[in-house]
């Protein structure tokens, strides 16, 4: 069954923990974050960026997720992340996604909550939750790169009025993570992390997941993080497994047997990630 944000959020705000978000660009990636999901007992959001929506096709992606969810006996979010536009989250709400991310971050301020709120009123009205950004969050995903100078870290005073003009579910914040592998240790900016939440209340949410280290993650999950977005180092993790597998075995024309390492691989780079939320047993 799929279901929204909402619920996941709030009893991770209750117990202390955050909800995984991993993205799935095809149906092994998709399968494989539930079924981790379901074997650790964890809460789970199933993501596709709008590339990745755009690469399965939204109505493609809902079938497919409800179908696993169904085989798998789990409840998982479908989300939209990082959408790229009003029209990009109602054809996803349209197909049947229970969650959609609109990223106006790189708008001015008044016009990323013009258009926020546009989708916040769509989407509460049958039933889908919504997240929003304030703040620029550096590094590349999928189609988005926003360099170093383009970045911009996350307004208390902006952050606040966002959510009160909005009414977003979630808020994505750029508190010093970024997408992509960082180059450097990140070092998270836990005053304003905890400044934003204690003023907008709400639960938020931190992109950039992999490669933050443990510490500063269970710190975070204190001070408001409800929900953590990990792609690179799940995707990296199929992709070598792939590799790897091709190499020792070239002539192989079964693309099965190829993608059995690929999904160990992924499940593997999930549990520890699930394991740093402290989201594992939380069913
Ligand atoms: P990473 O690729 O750095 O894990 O970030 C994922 C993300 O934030 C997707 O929105």
């Amino acid at each position: 069954m799929l279901v929204s944000l909402k619920p996941l959020l709030s009893h991770a705000m209750i117990h202390k923990y955050a909800v995984g978000s991993f993205n799935v660009a095809n149906f092994e990636m998709m399968e494989v974050v539930i079924q981790t999901a379901v074997s650790l007992k964890s809460p789970v959001i199933v993501s596709t960026s709008s590339a990745e929506a755009r690469y399965l096709g939204p109505k493609v992606a809902v079938a497919m997720a409800k179908s696993l969810a169904k085989k798998h006996n789990a409840q998982i979010v479908l989300h939209l992340d990082h959408g790229d536009s009003f029209e990009m989250a109602m054809q996803c709400i349209r197909a049947g996604y229970t969650s959609v991310m609109f990223d106006g971050s790189h708008h001015p301020l008044d016009e990323n909550i013009r258009i926020t709120q546009e989708v916040v009123r769509a989407a509460h009205a049958v039933g889908v939750s919504v997240e929003g950004e304030v703040g620029r969050i550096q590094g590349v995903e999928d189609d988005l790169t926003v360099s170093e100078q383009d970045a911009s870290m996350s307004d208390v005073g902006e952050a606040t009025r966002f959510v009160k003009e909005t009414a977003v579910d979630a808020l994505a914040v750029a508190i010093g993570n970024a997408h992509g592998f960082y180059l450097k240790e990140p070092k998270l900016d836990m005053v304003r992390l905890q400044e934003i939440q204690q003023s907008t209340q709400k639960p938020i949410v931190l992109h950039g997941g992999t490669g933050i280290p443990e510490d500063q993650v269970q710190q975070a999950i204190k001070l408001g993080i409800a929900k953590m977005n990990v792609a690179s180092r799940v995707r990296r993790a199929f992709m070598t497994a792939v590799y790897d597998e091709l190499k020792v075995n070239p002539q192989t024309t079964e693309v099965r047997d190829v993608m059995k390492p690929g999904r160990l691989a992924m499940a593997n780079e999930i549990e520890s990630s699930m394991k740093m939320m402290n989201s594992i047993g939380q069913l």
